[in-house]
């Protein structure tokens, strides 16, 4: 029988493997964790992840051929096959601070992988990490390993949160990078065959190690650009009166550009975007391609201006002081159907408005108190590291109240911010809104999915990302 485990139970090694686990089995999956709360959540009923589908998926598996342990060392020794998934903060020390991979988590786990292993293993990478980053783990391994050999693989994960469960059902592709040697092919191969259970063969890419690493960074950076693209346009779409869902509509209906992932928005969130670009930054500079180097970092420029346009605006419309007015924060989230909030664009907003000394009450459906509050006390690229290595509880913000239903964030409110997208939203009963509300009430609609005549209809003065700007706007232009 074939053994898998992986190190890492987050939000890429937990679903995975999970699927794995489901589509193959005759194969024995592991999920290990050195974070023990992580692993109870884990065998709880409570998972520490909320996505669709993979409660159903997991409680299938769970305790027939899909395991989560603590005990790291006993499942990586059995293992014919491990998947490293572990965290890759970017750097805020030493050489490449603020860029730069930080492989402290990816370099310990090799180590331990060498210290127990007493049989030949196929190490895969999981976690996006820099180009090269297989070589540096190869020489960890082979330095120590006693004569057991080891192969390495690249295996990158393209799934997005909220739609996890379905994009493993069905990816678009899965790219396997590894050694050109017989050694190299024969494990792209054992792992070929582990996807194949379900995985379509003309969608299983195999490439050498290092394409396979850098496509994941480029397939992230090229995401990113097209929302930094429509979000630049967003700003020239309000000074225009042109609108933006209209542009993007058109501009998606050429089949070379495709409609997806044009939505104009507050900003892009999430663990990957922001630090894979970063990370890409790096390797440019370091290879002596600051052209290259600058293009990308554009993205990440036009991303933080957007947020920084949107909180302006707030502030401007809104007689140029938030100061002491109750403000409503709609969704924390980085994006709908996810409770996670790494990098997600509600931090910077809400930091933007706590810097104007705005009261804020936030209601997230899947976001706690204790992580909002959290993320709004920590530094940047602290949310990136084992949760047991992160700053303890923050005391809590004064400013700041959470809540757990949108009518309450919103009562006696001066004005409204809408972060993520969740469907609930759209459905609000805005007249009861706008009747508990102080005047004049004000929606900023981060994701454009309220009706903006009904809205105004009411009686609201409406901001919406990129669309023909209210009367009220006109004469106070966000610009710092
Ligand atoms: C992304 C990639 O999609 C995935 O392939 C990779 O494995 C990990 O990074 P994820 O971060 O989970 O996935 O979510 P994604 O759906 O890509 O959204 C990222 C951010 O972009 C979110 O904040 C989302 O709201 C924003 N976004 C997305 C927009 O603002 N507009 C869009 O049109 C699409
Ligand atoms: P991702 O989104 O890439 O899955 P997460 O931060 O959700 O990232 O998950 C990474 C997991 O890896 C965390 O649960 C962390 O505790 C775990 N981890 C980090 N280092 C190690 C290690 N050396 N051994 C086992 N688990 C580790």
């Amino acid at each position: 029988m074939v053994k898998i485990c992986c190190i890492g139970a987050g939000y890429v090694g937990g679903p995975t493997m999970a699927v794995i686990a489901l589509k193959c089995p005759e194969i024995q999956v592991a999920v290990v964790d050195i974070s023990v709360p992580r692993i109870s959540a884990w065998n709880s009923d409570t998972l520490p992840i909320y996505e669709p589908g993979l409660d159903e998926v997991v409680k299938k598996c769970r305790g027939k051929n899909l395991f989560f342990s603590s005990d790291v060392e006993k499942h990586v020794s059995e293992a014919d096959i491990v998947f490293v998934s572990v965290n890759t903060p970017t750097k805020t020390q030493g050489l490449g601070a603020g860029k730069a991979a930080d492989l402290t988590y990816w370099e310990s786990a090799a180590r331990m992988i060498a210290d127990v292993s007493k049989s030949s293993k196929i190490v895969v990478e999981k976690s996006t990490v820099p180009v090269k980053t297989a070589e540096a783990i190869e020489k960890i391994l082979t330095h120590n390993s006693k004569g057991i050999n080891f192969q390495i693989l690249s295996n990158p994960e393209f799934l997005a949160e909220g739609t996890a469960i379905q994009d493993l059902f069905e990816p678009d592709r899965v790219l396997i990078g590894g050694r050109e040697t017989p050694e190299g092919q024969k494990a792209i191969k054992a792992l070929r065959d582990v996807y194949a259970h379900w995985v379509p063969m003309d969608r299983i890419i195999c490439t050498n190690l290092w394409s396979a690493e850098l496509s994941k960074l480029a397939a992230n950076a090229f995401l990113a650009q097209r929302i930094s693209s429509v979000n630049a346009m967003s700003a020239l779409c309000e000074a225009t009166g042109a609108d933006v869902s209209q542009v993007s509509h058109a501009v998606g209906k050429d089949t070379r550009i495709g409609p997806k992932f044009l939505n104009a928005s507050v900003g892009f969130g999430g663990s990957c975007f922001q630090k894979d670009i970063l990370n890409l930054v790096y390797i440019c500079e370091c290879n002596g391609l600051p052209e290259v180097a600058n293009y990308w970092k554009q993205v990440i420029k036009v991303n933080d201006y957007q947020k920084t346009r949107f909180v302006n605006r707030i502030v401007s419309s809104m007689f140029n002081t938030v100061s002491g007015k109750k403000i409503a924060i709609l969704g924390f989230a980085f994006k709908k159907d996810t409770g996670d909030t790494r990098e997600t664009p509600a931090i910077d907003v809400c930091k933007g408005l706590l810097g104007d000394k705005a009261m804020l009450s936030i209601y997230d459906p899947q976001v706690s108190e204790e992580q909002i509050q959290r993320d709004l006390s920590m530094n940047k690229f602290d949310w990136d590291h084992p949760v047991h290595l992160q700053p303890t509880s923050p005391s809590s913000m004064k400013q700041v109240s959470v809540v757990w239903d949108a009518y309450a964030a919103t009562k006696d409110a001066h004005g409204i911010c809408i972060l993520t997208e969740w469907d609930e939203f759209k459905t609000l009963d805005y007249q009861k809104i706008y009747d508990n509300m102080q005047k004049p009430a004000f929606v900023f609609d981060g994701r454009n999915i309220v009706d903006v005549a009904k809205l105004r209809e009411i009686g609201f003065i409406v901001y919406s990302i990129g669309k023909p700007l209210d009367e009220w706007l006109k004469d106070m232009p966000a610009v710092a």
